[in-house]
């Protein structure tokens, strides 16, 4: 069984949005736990289309379990021009990482995106909720192997 009364408890004293939903799931879980999501589209009458359709349509949200650290690398073009492919060839190369995958012991997970806004600190990534501008595979490997 289950236990998801706290998580409905919060969401219905709340009358919160589904993005506000999807991220107190996410936050509890690690990522969004479809039976957990069903289960609640049930009991709150939501339409599982309309909250699926939010699901999808942001980066931020995930279906599978992820690493303990999300880690976001931009490759969006000014990124890309300067440096960031080097980041994302060192994620693969030392990690094993591919976009979209976690390492076997559930550390971390990569996380490719077009832009996070912030293209005057390129190249950047963000290592769960914390920026890193002006990045580099060197700074980025450090800061890893730094990471408990
Ligand atoms: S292109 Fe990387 S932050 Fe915008």
């Amino acid at each position: 069984m289950i236990k998801i009364k706290k998580i409905f408890d919060q969401i219905e004293s709340k009358k919160l949005s589904n993005v506000e939903i999807l991220q107190i799931i996410q936050e509890k879980y690690g990522y969004v736990k479809l039976e957990i999501l069903d289960e609640i589209c049930k009991k709150l009458k939501i339409p599982k289309s309309k909250i699926f359709g939010v699901l999808t349509f942001y980066s931020q949200f995930s279906t599978q379990e992820r690493g303990k650290y999300l880690i976001t690398v931009c490759d969006g073009t000014a990124c890309h021009i300067k440096g960031g492919n080097r980041i994302i060839d060192m994620l693969k190369n030392d990690f094993n990482l591919e976009d979209g995958e976690t390492t076997k012991d559930k550390r971390f997970t990569l996380q490719i995106v077009r832009c996070l806004g912030s293209c005057f600190l390129a190249p950047v990534c963000m290592i769960n909720t914390s920026y890193y501008g002006n990045m580099d595979d060197k700074k980025l490997k450090k800061i890893l192997k730094e990471l408990k």
